[in-house]
């Protein structure tokens, strides 16, 4: 870098925090950020962004500024209902003024930790989670991001029991990481990246017979398993709800074998289908559980796993770093948030509103269904956890589009790009709901003269 290049740095960072921190910008100052933002993604983020966002828009080029409630705004005021959620991050809805008043209050107080006082927050977050998930999981470490959040529940599996082996299921999503790769069951997120962990074996989901089979063989040949990793709901697989006893019967395989069970409850957990974890629809209790997304509210990302005693063996105690030492995790922004988040859900009931908001809205979509039973060939779903399914891709990816032009965000599934997700926030209101549903009819109708369907 030369002194030159420093120069420009200070400038340009200098005319954003002036933008960011001003309450009104000028119809020239908007469209210098328009077409600035345009130019720095092509040229120093991945040009591939804006191929893809042409992909399932109309106009490739709004520029994110603001949000409240239930929707997002470009830099222009045009409004989005958001039916994405942010892949489910926002549940307490967009910018909850009581959980922004809570981070705003311990943003004045200090952001960041020593990393070596005890950190009063995420004591409290790690006893209000321990109160507020099944069973007797009781430990937990806070974590960044949600692939980073499995990463430690993989590690832990097998600190644990001393195991090597993980079975994991087909259509699974678990993150990017190496190690949530490994298990993640879509091949190409793997080729470009092998070799990784090789004790992974991958069977069908929602069939505990086969995941008994897996371990059995396993323990068969000598080979040691640390554990089964299985979303309670599998959500970029295109919400797949596995059939009822199948977590209580990988819990007995669990025990039986005395490897650990995983539940990764980053999208399911958090009130998202109607119960505030999905594994307490089902009345089984995990020895690890990952959590994320909606976690820090909407405003502060903030990932954890909590796991029963067993788990937390000696060496762990001995050594607390051994499992990780992630220096922004737990921090007690975050901290705060999740606190916060947590007093929200829990006092007004989101899970409850999850659930309640979530059949209404597939009694919509029923109707629609039998409107438009060529497009529209199915739709399913959990609390607000809901997708919608296609014939093909193509048309899954058109609707997409004609709902983004009638402003109502939302996108397909990472595995499974034939369905289609309505994730919204709880606090969608009604009138916003039956706005989704007059554009869906709209953009069921286009799509299907499109494709002839
Ligand atoms: C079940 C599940 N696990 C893990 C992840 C990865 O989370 P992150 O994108 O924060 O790494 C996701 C993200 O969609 C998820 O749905």
């Amino acid at each position: 870098m030369t002194m030159t290049d420093k120069k420009r740095a200070l400038e340009e960072a200098k005319k954003v925090v002036a933008w960011i921190e001003k309450d009104e910008l000028t119809d020239a100052e908007k469209k210098q950020i328009h077409d600035e933002s345009i130019e720095n993604f092509n040229e120093n983020v991945n040009p591939g962004w804006l191929e893809y966002r042409k992909s399932v828009s109309t106009d490739a080029a709004f520029i994110e500024w603001t949000d409240s409630v239930d929707h997002f705004e470009d830099l222009n005021g045009t409004q989005f209902i958001d039916c994405l959620g942010g892949f489910g991050i926002y549940t307490c809805g967009h910018r909850n003024p009581e959980i922004l008043k809570t981070v705003q209050a311990q943003l004045n107080r200090y952001a960041l930790h020593s990393q070596e006082l005890i950190d009063p927050l995420r004591g409290y977050l790690a006893k209000i989670t321990a109160l507020a998930t099944p069973g007797d999981l009781q430990y937990c470490f806070f974590t960044n991001g949600g692939a980073e959040a499995v990463e430690m529940a993989l590690k832990l599996a097998r600190l644990a029991t001393g195991g090597r082996w993980y079975i994991s299921t087909v259509g699974a999503f678990h993150g990017k990481s190496m190690g949530a790769i490994s298990v993640g069951g879509k091949g190409a997120y793997r080729e470009d990246y092998l070799p990784m962990i090789q004790q992974v074996q991958h069977v069908e989901y929602g069939n505990a017979d086969a995941a008994e089979a897996a371990v059995k063989n396993l323990v068969a040949v000598g080979e040691k398993v640390a554990g089964i990793i299985v979303e309670p709901i599998q959500g970029e697989g295109g919400v797949i709800i596995p059939p009822a006893g199948y977590l209580k019967r990988l819990r007995e395989i669990c025990d039986q074998y005395k490897i650990a069970l995983i539940f990764d409850e980053i999208q399911t957990g958090m009130g998202r289908t109607g119960t505030l974890w999905r594994c307490e629809a089902e009345d089984v209790c995990p020895d690890i559980m990952t959590y994320g997304k909606a976690f820090g509210g909407g405003i502060m990302p903030i990932t954890g796993i909590i796991a029963r005693p067993w788990t937390w063996v000696d060496k762990l105690v001995d050594n607390p770093w051994i499992l990780g030492s992630p220096t922004f995790g737990g921090n007690p922004l975050a901290c705060a948030a999740a606190i916060s988040t947590m007093r929200f859900m829990l006092e007004n009931d989101i899970p409850g509103l999850c659930k309640k908001r979530g059949e209404a809205f597939m009694a919509r979509l029923a109707d629609l269904q039998k409107k438009y039973p060529t497009v529209l060939t199915a739709f399913r779903g959990a609390g607000l956890l809901i997708c919608m399914e296609f014939p093909e891709a193509e048309v899954g990816y058109a609707v997409t589009k004609e709902l983004f032009s009638r402003r109502v965000m939302t996108a397909g599934t990472l595995v499974n790009a034939k369905t289609v997700r309505i994730e919204p926030p709880a606090v969608l209101s009604d009138e916003s709901r039956e706005a989704v549903i007059t554009a869906l009819d709209e953009a069921l109708a286009a799509v299907k003269a499109e494709f002839k369907l």
